[in-house]
């Protein structure tokens, strides 16, 4: 399976979002060998991973990329070639700076395609402005790919009324495109954890004395289980 978070918008969550569901329980136990697969140029991911392997982390299942090439023909091959040799790939997409061709490409190639896109009207504007056209050309070229478009609602108040929350973006949303009943809410515990190459699940047994660090850990882990339990039931539809 092949599943890709991208957004045209930056810091939305795409990378924070790749990386946790890559390493969350319900992925590894769902599939044998699993590629965490990096487009975006910043190479975010790419310094996180060098991080991971100068401390020795454990990496599992779990083998990373980086193709940022803006060669069209090694671009492609090497998704391809990830993809052939794995159970799952997990693609962190980004959009402006790379070019659309490349992230045309990429989310046409997913089975599944989720969107971490905040509840504002500047997100909104500029999701329609910039990925919906993508959407619309990659369903009209290929109509069996309507259904694999999904926004997850990030960033959210961690006491938000999910209801009211999915029935705002299925309002708000274009055609092709429906809200995946999971959200990512806001936590603190994001702002330090990755940078020293650590997984959630990581983070959680170094803060384990720590009372308050442990219980926003053990919430954004549940955040990220349901996540990644929503991702797998769509993609069974
Ligand atoms: N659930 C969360 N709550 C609060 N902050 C978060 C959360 N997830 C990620 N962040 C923080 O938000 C910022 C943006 O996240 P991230 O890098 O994953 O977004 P991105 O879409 O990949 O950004 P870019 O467009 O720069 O690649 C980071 O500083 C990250 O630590
Ligand atoms: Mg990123």
């Amino acid at each position: 399976m092949i599943i890709g978070f991208v957004q045209t918008k930056g810091g939305t969550g795409k990378s924070t979002l790749a990386v946790n569901t890559t390493f969350s329980k319900t992925m590894s136990k769902a599939f044998e060998s699993i590629a965490l697969v990096e487009l975006d140029p910043q190479g975010t991911l790419k310094s996180w991973w060098g991080e991971r392997e100068d401390m020795g982390y454990e990496t599992e299942k779990v083998s990373f990329h980086h193709i940022s090439s803006t060669q069209k023909e090694v671009f492609q091959q090497g998704i391809k070639s990830i993809a052939t040799y794995n159970d799952l790939m997990i693609m962190d997409i980004p959009g402006e700076g790379t070019g659309k061709l490349h992230t045309r490409f990429a989310c046409a190639f997913c089975d599944l395609v989720i969107i971490p896109m905040r509840m504002s009207t500047n997100d909104e504007s500029a999701f329609m402005a910039n990925l919906y056209p993508i959407i619309k050309q990659i369903i009209q070229a290929a109509p069996e790919k309507n259904g694999r478009f999904h926004v997850i609602p990030v960033f959210t108040h961690p006491l938000m009324n999910l209801e009211k929350c999915f029935s705002y973006y299925e309002e708000i949303l274009p055609h092709y495109v429906t809200c995946l009943k999971a959200v990512y809410p806001a936590r603190t515990v994001y702002e330090n954890f990755n940078r020293r190459g650590l997984n959630l699940n990581e983070y959680a047994a170094i803060v384990k004395s720590n009372k308050k660090f442990k219980q926003q850990v053990e919430k954004a882990i549940e955040d990220v289980e349901l996540i990644s339990k929503t991702i797998l039931s769509v993609s069974k539809e």
